[in-house]
């Protein structure tokens, strides 16, 4: 009876998180196909119907190969299933509500290419940083934003998003042991996503978050609130002086890189080098570029035309390898999953 068991387990494991990613997929895709329909009827639509209808086939292929990679991590216990953070459908449904009941001011922007926000505090952030985002209400810069943030990713990567932040998971939980106590910073944390689920890998660890936006970092601190080992500096990426110098088992960013201009992503990735210990693992965690998947330009350039994303362009022919090349750096890991690709460099 026990061998049966021992046998048949894996294929119950297996099954179960295959039931649950495709309804957690279905569940973002209702909610991506309401909000476009919303969008269409004002001619907004949320991605071009006929390049959707070309690569349809080939994306839900990749959909299905990156709920094998997250399942197949899961099941040979490379990183436990407490990293898996599904909503709730309470959850979604609420979340849904407050995004529908902004979203008219969505659309308006939208419309009218409205792509600045005016914030009375605008000129304690760089010019950059004070843009509607995605033409989300208020950019980064309001408590609603942050608490519509996380499920408005979901709907964008149909549920997928957390999979991807994860894409750079596999490599340190197989080179870090999970018993060490780390010292792990996430740079541009937003809402805290990533070090949410990190830290079911590594649960002795100390993290350190890092966001620009103070009410995002709030966000986070909430999250983390009955939590020892945290800490958190609201500032730029690139000017974080309070740290000290080699202080870090790894650094990491995840869609940081697309969303600010070229000479902020060199100075982040100084700051990184600087923080990091010797022996430790530098991160950069992004949307795929073009030269990733040259047969996929046009779905990677369809996405700026729908969302503000003003450094999403230049992100796209940006190479980072010989930017970290020139910084000392050598490339340890490479990993792309779906839309997403994470760069690992060690000194
Ligand atoms: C696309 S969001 C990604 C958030 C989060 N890492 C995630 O996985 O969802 C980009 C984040 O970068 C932050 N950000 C932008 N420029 C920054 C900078 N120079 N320094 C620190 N954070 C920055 C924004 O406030 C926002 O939270």
């Amino acid at each position: 009876m026990k061998v049966a068991v021992d046998i048949l387990k894996p294929h119950i494991q297996s099954s179960l998180y295959t039931l649950r990613a495709l309804k957690e997929v279905n569940d973002y895709v209702f909610q991506f196909g309401l909000l476009n329909r919303v969008s269409s009827f004002f001619d907004q639509p949320l991605r071009n119907p006929e390049l959707a209808k070309r690569y349809q086939k080939d994306l839900l292929n990749e959909v299905w190969k990156t709920i094998k990679w997250d399942r197949d991590n899961i099941i040979k216990g490379i990183y436990p299933a407490s990293v898996i953070k599904h909503r709730s459908l309470w959850q979604k449904t609420q979340g849904m509500v407050k995004i529908l009941m902004d979203y008219p001011q969505v659309i308006s922007r939208r419309k009218k290419n409205q792509t600045l926000i005016q914030k009375e505090s605008s000129d304690q952030f760089p010019d950059y940083f004070t843009r509607a985002f995605h033409f989300q209400s208020d950019g980064y810069l309001s408590k609603k934003s942050a608490e519509l943030y996380e499920q408005q990713v979901d709907i964008l990567f149909t549920g997928l998003s957390d999979i991807m932040r994860r894409s750079f998971f596999p490599f340190l939980a197989r080179s870090l042991p999970r018993d060490r106590h780390l010292n792990i910073l996430e740079m541009a944390c937003g809402t805290g996503r990533g070090t949410e689920m990190l830290r079911e890998v590594f649960p002795n660890a100390s993290f350190t978050l890092n966001d620009l936006s103070p009410h995002y970092l709030e966000y986070a601190k909430d999250k983390f609130k009955d939590l020892n080992g945290f800490k958190y500096i609201n500032g730029e990426a690139d000017k974080l002086n309070s740290l000290e110098d080699k202080s870090f088992d790894v650094t990491f960013h995840i869609y940081l890189f697309h969303e600010i201009p070229q000479e902020t992503r060199i100075a982040v990735l100084e700051e990184q080098i600087r923080l990091t210990k010797d022996d430790g693992f530098i991160i950069i965690c992004d949307s795929l570029q073009t030269r990733d998947r040259p047969e996929w330009k046009e779905v990677l350039e369809d996405f700026p035309k729908r969302y503000h994303e003003p450094f999403y362009r230049n992100f796209l022919e940006d190479d980072f390898k010989p930017m970290a090349s020139e910084l000392g750096l050598t490339l340890v890991h490479e990993q792309k999953v779906l839309l997403t690709k994470c760069l690992i460099f060690k000194k």
